[in-house]
């Protein structure tokens, strides 16, 4: 057995996470030390999106949830921006048969309407031909901030109670959720961010209010399988309270 499998066979598998959430940073910086243009990092990162697709479905993990681009990247320089509206395009459609094949379902997070309709089109397309897939739910986080999806959600229930719909009163945490992007999923368990930057970048604010937060110095492309196993294993590790004591989750209170 190699140490991969080896790895994989030390999981618990009653306390896998249900639902991982990644920040995939340092394409650049990746791309820096080998001499290269910055977009060689974001088209490397591309294997590792590939990679880490494969194992959450292969381990049973029923939510991936990938920060691909902030609402702040729009920033970047008009190239860099360009670039990888390009291989976001190209890497769905690449990519989609092999979806299919491994009963994988796209949802796509963000204001997609920014997206260049070239790419665009692309991302509706796999998102539609998946959306029968039951197996791997993956979120693709495209021109998506948290505070950009937590404004938009508190639009959408001032427009309910102006309407009439719903009262002020039945917004509770609940109804809150319900609004937001990742509607009727669970929140996600682990948090994990490759590139050594201990933030959270504008990221799922809402939604980690619980998560167990992992932060790598790798690189995203360098971002390995073991090194995924590795993170779960220190997942495994820990005790999640929730606000009890240790005592009270250790007697299941
Ligand atoms: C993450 O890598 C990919 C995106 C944000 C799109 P970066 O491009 O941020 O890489 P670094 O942080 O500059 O190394
Ligand atoms: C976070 O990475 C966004 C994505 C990974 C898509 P950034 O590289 O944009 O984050 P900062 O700027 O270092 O906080
Ligand atoms: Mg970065």
């Amino acid at each position: 057995m190699d140490q991969l499998q080896e790895k994989i066979s030390s999981l618990d598998k009653s306390r896998m996470p249900v639902h991982v959430a990644m920040i995939m940073d340092g394409n650049g910086r990746w791309a820096k030390k080998q001499g290269f243009v910055r977009s060689e990092g974001h088209a490397e990162g591309v294997s590792t999106v590939h990679r880490v697709t494969k194992l959450s479905s292969d381990l049973g993990i029923k939510y991936l949830t990938l920060y691909a681009f902030s609402t702040e990247n729009w920033n970047r320089p008009s190239e860099e921006v360009a670039t990888l509206m390009y291989l976001i395009g190209w890497a769905i459609e690449r990519e989609l048969p092999e979806l299919l094949r491994n009963n994988v379902r796209i949802h796509l997070l963000g204001d997609i309407e920014r997206i260049p309709e070239e790419p665009r089109k692309k991302l509706f397309f796999a998102r539609d031909a998946t959306a029968h897939c039951t197996g791997l739910q993956l979120n693709m986080c495209l021109s998506y901030s948290s505070r950009w999806e937590i404004t938009y959600a508190a639009r959408k229930l001032a427009k309910m109670v102006v309407n009439g719909e719903i009262s002020v009163d039945a917004i509770d945490e609940k109804m809150f959720a319900d609004n937001l992007t990742t509607a009727g999923m669970p929140d996600p368990d682990l948090l994990i961010r490759t590139g050594g930057e201990e933030r959270i970048s504008n990221y799922l604010l809402w939604q980690i209010a619980y998560s167990e937060l992992y932060f790598t110095p790798v690189l995203w492309p360098d971002f390995s399988d073991e090194e995924y196993v590795d993170a779960i294993i220190d997942f495994q590790n820990r005790e999640r309270r929730y606000g009890k004591t240790s005592e009270q989750v250790q007697n299941n209170e």
